[in-house]
């Protein structure tokens, strides 16, 4: 009997996911943050066929390990995230001006802080799913002992695409909505 406990707490333990489900109101907090991030890029650039993104649990995934959630974010709709606590951060992330804007666009610009914000203002992308990853993770591309890890990855929804900016068309803001214009923006369609 005590072996079959200690059997199953070692099973436990191996199954135990390295992932949480993160609460509906920080789901509401990274919708927003990304949604402002995007309406203010769709003004910026302009885009003309900017979608507003949802939450979407769907979207969210069981990572098991690091090296999982590593090729899981090869992906083009994957990011890494420090922390999901993006309302008790510097709040300038949401400004991009057109020449911010012209940089993410630059397709000779290969530095890799741009890569993250090309697959967050795809203006494709429908919806977004997030979890905690309750054992830090490096980020893809740096080493196990790296001192900056990720705590966090959401995935975007929205069709397959090989790059992030492929769908974007220019033009004044929300004037190619397939859908019609998003309720929450002037700016930006409904997905
Ligand atoms: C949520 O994402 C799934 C998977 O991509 C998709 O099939 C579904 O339509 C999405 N739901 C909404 C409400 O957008």
């Amino acid at each position: 009997m005590k072996l079959l406990l200690a059997f199953s707490a070692i099973l436990f333990i191996w199954h135990a996911p390295l992932v949480s489900a993160i609460p509906a109101d920080v789901q509401q907090i990274v919708v927003d943050y990304m949604n402002r991030f995007r309406e203010s890029f769709a003004v910026a650039l302009p885009v003309s066929n900017m979608n507003a993104i949802v939450y979407n649990a769907s979207l969210e995934k069981k990572i098991s390990t690091c090296t999982v959630a590593e090729h899981a974010g090869k992906d083009h709709r994957v990011i890494f995230f420090d922390s999901l606590n993006l309302d008790k951060g510097p709040d300038t992330d949401g400004d991009i001006d057109s020449r911010r804007a012209e940089t993410v666009m630059d397709p000779n610009n290969h530095h890799d802080d741009v890569e993250p914000y090309r697959r967050t203002v795809n203006p494709l992308n429908a919806g977004i799913g997030c979890i905690i990853l309750r054992k830090p993770c490096p980020y893809p591309g740096q080493p196990r002992n790296a001192v900056d890890k990720a705590t966090a990855m959401c995935f975007f929804g929205g069709p397959e695409i090989r790059k992030p900016l492929e769908g974007l068309k220019r033009g004044e803001p929300a004037s190619q909505c397939p859908n019609g214009k998003s309720e929450i923006s002037d700016y930006m369609c409904k997905a």
